[in-house]
């Protein structure tokens, strides 16, 4: 019988803190650092999900709502949207802590998908989604 999972069976939270590599010169978080960020966010739900090893096929979406300072705490939310045959949609959201201040504010949102690979390298089937 197929195999079916549930889309918070893989959900995954990850949080970073911003130290001074990873700022411009604004003191502001770099994007790259947090593309870099998101990514693992998401391959980490879409291995979860397919039990594979998987591949970044692409970032549809990243939007900068607000800048992320020097020092912050940084949670991202990664989420299965859905699945194709072998390919996973994931939404990661993510959201910035002033720890001195306790205040929360969200961030950035960013739309990937990501394929489950066999054990040659080969695009193959993952569960479908029972919810
Ligand atoms: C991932 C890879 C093996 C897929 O190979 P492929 O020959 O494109 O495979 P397919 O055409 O069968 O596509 C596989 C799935 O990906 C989807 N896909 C491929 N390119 C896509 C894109 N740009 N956007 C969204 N989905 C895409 C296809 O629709 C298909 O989905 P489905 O099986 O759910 O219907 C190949 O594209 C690859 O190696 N890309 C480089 C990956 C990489 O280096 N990533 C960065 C580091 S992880």
């Amino acid at each position: 019988m197929e195999q079916m999972k549930k889309i918070s069976d893989s959900v995954i939270e990850m949080v970073e803190l911003v130290l001074p590599n990873d700022v411009n010169l604004l003191r502001n978080l770099k994007g790259g650092q947090l593309m870099h960020w998101i990514d693992i966010a998401a391959a980490l739900t879409a291995s979860k999900h397919s039990g594979r090893i998987v591949a970044t096929v692409s970032m549809d979406s990243l939007d900068f709502k607000h800048p992320i300072r020097l020092g912050e705490m940084v949670k991202l939310i990664a989420t299965l949207v859905s699945v194709g045959n072998t390919s996973m949609k994931i939404k990661v959201n993510v959201w910035a802590e002033n720890l001195q201040t306790g205040s929360v504010i969200m961030t950035n949102e960013a739309s990937l998908v990501f394929v489950a690979l066999d054990e040659n390298g080969r695009p193959t089937r993952v569960p479908r989604l029972c919810e």
